[in-house]
């Protein structure tokens, strides 16, 4: 991995994780064969409690199977991950659930059930759950609206809705169990940057509102510079890069530099 160079001024950032607190999220010597081909070989990263992190890297680099992982819907070959604390390799459905209730994901699709309402859609976890009182369903759906904007938009239709939202309104019902940690893959791609800008500013609303972790995977270099503390580089299988956004600025090496500026058939540019 390539160290970062000391940062010679202070991140203008906040940074509100504590030094000694110990890691939400902490992957050890991760590594995942698909077929022939190894997609991790080898990942370490640990994510600390109320930061959020980025993780940026070629199209088919493996991010995609690394946020799997850490929800335990992609079993490793080699390797640990931890979750506040406990070691998820092995666990059971039922074990899992419980992680699950911890870490929410919000898939890059938003996948929103078409025939339901968006009041429907955010509470589907909670009715999944076992939650009944529909003053307590309600109640949550509110709230959640409110933290996504959409307040008096609970009876709409997903197809009534804009690219931006049925994104937010995924993202409500991923967090409606309160989990202590998000992951969301590719949350701005396919949107325009106004909208993308919207996304990145409720990450950031929740990180201030509720603590909460965050693990956002992302092509988009605003995007990764806008929300993350830290930003980590997946390359070739492997963390090749860990960082503060502005010591990935000031990196010289080639290979980063090859990817910030989109140099290379493969490059930022061209992702999708
Ligand atoms: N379920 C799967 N079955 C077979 N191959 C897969 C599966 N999931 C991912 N892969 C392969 O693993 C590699 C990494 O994929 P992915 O994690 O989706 O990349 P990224 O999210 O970085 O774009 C790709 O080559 C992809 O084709
Ligand atoms: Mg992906």
């Amino acid at each position: 991995m390539i160290e970062a160079p000391p940062s010679p001024k202070p991140s203008t950032k906040t940074n509100l994780v504590p030094a000694n607190s110990s890691p939400m999220i902490a992957v050890r010597s991760l590594v995942k064969r698909i077929g022939q081909q190894e997609i991790l070989c080898g990942v370490d990263l640990e994510i600390a409690s109320g930061e959020t992190l980025a993780i940026i890297g070629r199209s088919g680099g493996g991010k995609s199977v690394l946020l799997k992982h850490l929800v335990g819907l992609m079993a490793p070959d080699a390797g640990e991950i931890w979750i506040d604390g406990q070691n998820i390799i092995g666990m059971n459905e039922r074990q899992l659930g419980a992680i699950r209730k911890k870490v929410g994901i919000l898939f890059q699709s938003g996948a929103l059930f078409d025939s339901m309402t968006v009041e429907e859609n955010i509470a589907f976890p909670l009715r999944e759950a076992g939650e009944r009182d529909p003053k307590v369903l309600h109640a949550k759906v509110e709230e959640m609206l409110e933290v996504i904007e959409m307040e008096g938009q609970k009876d709409k239709m997903p197809e009534s809705l804009s690219g931006g939202m049925k994104k937010r309104v995924g993202l409500a019902r991923s967090i409606i169990r309160r989990p202590s940690c998000v992951l969301y893959d590719e949350p701005t791609s396919g949107l325009d940057p106004v909208v993308a800008d919207s996304i990145n500013r409720l990450i950031h609303r929740l990180q201030q509102r509720f603590g909460m972790t965050s693990v956002v995977v992302t092509h988009d270099m605003k995007s990764a510079f806008d929300v993350a503390n830290h930003i980590a580089y997946l390359h070739e299988g492997r963390i090749y890069f860990y960082g503060t956004p502005i010591q990935l600025q000031q990196a010289r090496d080639p290979i980063l530099q090859d990817f910030l500026l989109g140099r290379s058939e493969q490059g930022v540019a061209a992702t999708s």
